[in-house]
């Protein structure tokens, strides 16, 4: 099986059949399922068509974590390159290192045969300039404003976190990942969130499950949450269940973190979105998102590729 972001119902498609059909690793099934948003102007927060950092460049991150080798490959602040998630294989698979990032992973991704493009789109490029002309001094501390449809800056066009997450269970009980995205949308330049971060989103141990997330990477970071989640069903916890954990540890941390930051904390419950998406080996899957009504995608052999919806803790 394979569960996704609700932006994955193609990408979980296509990384079922390979991974059932064509016999593919999952790690690699999940890559080449999350291609097909990478390569999607119409999603804005991952691959082409990406919101860009501060100074308009899109800059990508992607990591992928395979299984039964417990090895992984990320980039981080990658330019130039559609596919960051191939190129995160191409670490895992070609050197001993599991981190590149910046021009390092832009030199790399080169050498490795990807070829540079401009992958920021006329859309993308006129939403950031209508940022420029209204950031504010807050804006680097108080990054929030991610869904605000009344957003006197962005009129209504949002600053994402976004992402796509995907996890992927072989038949014979392997499993594999992969998270890439574009980032926060006009982000500090060289600013990494929690996708190309081992642990943070995404993780995968082949003797448990396997775990991502979306939205406010910080969150993910500070927390360790797919680390956590992973850990969670290793204790026996249902999928679902393991995500909603991390969702409470998130939520804990956060209101110290609001003694600080008040901007994170709003209505008794963190202002910014987080979701978790898991599976375990024997084939258990679910996702728990922070608030409101969100949905995720999987695909199964019985049930095909569909959106479910997400466990959210405050509804
Ligand atoms: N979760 C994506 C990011 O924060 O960059």
């Amino acid at each position: 099986m394979a569960i996704a972001s609700g932006n994955g119902v193609e990408t979980v498609r296509i990384a079922h059949e390979l991974v059932t059909q064509e016999k593919l690793r999952p790690v690699s099934a999940a890559v080449r399922g999350v291609a097909v948003v990478e390569a999607d102007p119409n999603d804005m927060s991952v691959g082409y068509g990406g919101l860009p950092d501060e100074d308009g460049k899109v800059s990508l991150d992607s990591a992928c974590m395979d299984g039964p080798t417990h090895n992984a490959g990320s980039v981080g602040a990658i330019q130039d390159i559609m596919h960051p998630a191939q190129v995160a294989e191409r670490v895992m698979d070609a050197t001993d290192h599991v981190n590149l990032v910046g021009d390092g992973a832009r030199r790399f991704a080169i050498e490795q045969g990807f070829r540079p493009e401009n992958l920021l789109t006329e859309r993308a490029e006129e939403i950031w300039k209508r940022w420029i002309a209204g950031r504010n001094d807050d804006d680097r501390l108080w990054p929030l404003n991610d869904t605000n449809p009344a957003d006197p800056v962005l009129q209504g066009e949002p600053r994402p976190w976004g992402t796509i997450h995907c996890s992927v269970l072989a038949p014979n009980g392997d499993l594999g990942c992969c998270t890439t995205t574009s980032g926060l949308a006009f982000k500090i330049p060289g600013r990494i969130g929690d996708s190309p971060l081992i642990g943070c989103g995404l993780y995968c141990d082949n003797e448990v499950g396997s775990a991502g997330a979306t939205g406010r990477g910080e969150a993910a970071i500070l927390s360790g949450g797919s680390w956590l989640i992973v850990e969670k069903m290793r204790e026996g916890m249902h999928p679902r269940e393991a995500c909603l954990a991390a969702l409470r540890r998130v939520v804990e941390q956060t209101e110290r973190a609001a003694r600080w930051q008040p901007a994170l904390w709003k209505d008794g419950r963190p202002s910014f979105g987080l979701t978790f998406y898991a599976v375990r080996k024997d084939g258990e899957f679910g996702s728990a998102t922070m608030s409101g009504n969100r949905r995720f995608a999987v695909a199964t052999a019985e049930g095909g590729a569909r959106l479910e919806s997400c466990a959210a803790l405050y509804s």
